[in-house]
C-alpha cells in the first residue's frame, strides 16, 4: 500500500498541538513519521525562529512568504519525501496554512501556483480543526504569543474564512474544534485510521 501524506491544519488554539502529541503516543513510530511546518529540520528550525520572533515586526510580506516556503522546501526534501517511501507522514501544517495566513500575497500572482513551486507532493488528506476566533484567542491567551499569534482578531476571522473557502477546493475534512478535545481527538484518529488502514 502506498504511504499517505496527512496534514493537520487550523488556527492556533484549536487543540492541534495536543492532538498531534496524542497521535504520536498512540501511533507506531515504525509506521508514522511526524513533522512540523515551519521547522522540522535543522535549517527549517532556524527559519522558524526568524518567522516567529516578535522583534522581527519589520519583516516584509514577501520575505515572510518566501521564508515559509524555504522552510517547507527543506522539510519536503529532508523529511517528507524520504519518509514517505517507508511510512505515513503526518505534518503539523503545510501549504494550506500559507494560502490562508499569507493570502494577501495573491497580489504577486496565482498564490496556489507560487506556494506549490518545486513541491511534487500534495497531501492525500487535510484535517482541518475549526473554532471561532473568540474561543481560540481565549484558549491561547495565557501563552507567550509569537509574532503571528499577536495579530488582531479580525486577521484571524479572515484566516478562518479563507480556510473555509479552501475546504471546498482541496480534499479537506472539517472538525468542530469547539467540542471537548477528547471528542475531536477520536474523530481525527478515526480519519487517520481510515485512510492508512491501520
Ligand atoms: P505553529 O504555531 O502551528 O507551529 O505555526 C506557527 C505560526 O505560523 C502559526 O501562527 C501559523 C503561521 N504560519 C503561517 O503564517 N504560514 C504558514 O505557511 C505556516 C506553515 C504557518
Amino acid at each position: 500500500m502506498t504511504k499517505k501524506f496527512i496534514v493537520l491544519e487550523g488556527p492556533d488554539g484549536t487543540g492541534k498541538t495536543t492532538i498531534i502529541e496524542r497521535l504520536k503516543e498512540e501511533l507506531c513510530p515504525a509506521k508514522f513519521t511526524f513533522v512540523k511546518d515551519p521547522g522540522g529540520t535543522k535549517i527549517g528550525d532556524q527559519i522558524r525562529k526568524i518567522l516567529l520572533d516578535k522583534n522581527n515586526r519589520s519583516i516584509s510580506d514577501l520575505t515572510e512568504l518566501l521564508l515559509f516556503m524555504a522552510s517547507r522546501a527543506q522539510l519536503v526534501k529532508e523529511m517528507i519525501e524520504p519518509n514517505l517511501k517507508q511510512r505515513h507522514v503526518i505534518s503539523d501544517r503545510f501549504t494550506l496554512s500559507t494560502l490562508t495566513y499569507q493570502a494577501e500575497m495573491a497580489k504577486y500572482g496565482d498564490l496556489a501556483q507560487i506556494v506549490n513551486f518545486g513541491l511534487n507532493r500534495q497531501p492525500d488528506l487535510i484535517l482541518l480543526l475549526d473554532a471561532p476566533p473568540h474561543l481560540t484567542r481565549k484558549r491561547i491567551k495565557a501563552r507567550d504569543l509569537d509574532r503571528i499569534e499577536t495579530k488582531s482578531v479580525s486577521y484571524f476571522e479572515k484566516v478562518r474564512a479563507r480556510y473555509f473557502v479552501h475546504c471546498k477546493r482541496y480534499n479537506v475534512k472539517l472538525f468542530d474544534a469547539a467540542l471537548p478535545i477528547d471528542n475531536v481527538y477520536s474523530q481525527v484518529f478515526e480519519s487517520v485510521a481510515q485512510i492508512t488502514k491501520i
